[in-house]
């Protein structure tokens, strides 16, 4: 059987950010659970904050649809993100915001409902970052119609929550991280045959 490819992305771009950490120990866990693995960075998606004129000026930025092809290709897709003030971060609700406006390559469908996602998050917070996924998982499920593993994981106290090697300390933690991982490849691969 073909691995399923994953798309796999952190939204924050700062050095030494804890939700890329997260995002490359999950990297791990689902090229052992048998995926194929595409870690970006919407570092290398710089995108304007979206605006309607622009829109309808110049149409969707050329990164915009790059980006879009990205979550197009993959039957996974691993989301890692702090919360921003309980919401999610520009970076990340911006590049979603340009996705959802792409009309072509399949449009909307393409990006969001056929792939699978799994989020996850990390905070330096009690809390870890989870009001943050419920945002998230509101604009992927509730608009975009995204199916949206109902499992999620977020650390907290990130800052102290990371092994050297990247891996999590908190061996709880890190099982839930192993699971949720195995789960969204159990579920790309069983998409794909009934992919539009
Ligand atoms: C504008 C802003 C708002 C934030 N709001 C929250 C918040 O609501 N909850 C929280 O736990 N942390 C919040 N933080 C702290 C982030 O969780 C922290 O900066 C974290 O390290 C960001 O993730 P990163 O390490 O992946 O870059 C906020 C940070 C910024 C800059």
């Amino acid at each position: 059987m073909t691995p399923p490819r994953i798309l796999l992305l952190a939204g924050s771009l700062r050095t030494g950010s804890f939700n890329r950490r997260l995002a490359e120990a999950a990297e791990r866990c689902i090229a052992a659970a048998g995926g194929d693995v595409e870690h970006i960075t919407l570092r290398d998606y710089p995108l304007p904050i979206y605006d309607a004129d622009l829109e309808e000026e110049e149409g969707v930025p050329e990164t915009g649809r790059r980006l879009h092809a990205r979550f197009a290709e993959a039957q996974g897709v691993f989301i890692a993100s702090p919360e921003y003030n309980a919401g999610t971060p520009p970076i990340l609700k911006n590049a979603i915001d340009w996705v959802s406006r792409v009309r072509d390559q399949g449009g909307q469908d393409a990006a969001f409902v056929r792939p699978v996602f799994a989020i996850a998050s990390a905070s330096p917070g009690g809390l870890g970052g989870y009001r943050g996924l419920m945002a998230l998982r509101q604009s992927l499920t509730l608009q975009l119609g995204a199916t949206v593993i109902p499992q999620m994981v977020s650390v907290s106290r990130a800052h102290e929550a990371f092994e050297e090697d990247g891996s999590l300390k908190d061996e709880r933690s890190a099982g839930f991280l192993r699971t949720l991982s195995a789960r969204l490849v159990k579920l790309a691969s069983a998409i794909e045959p009934w992919r539009d």
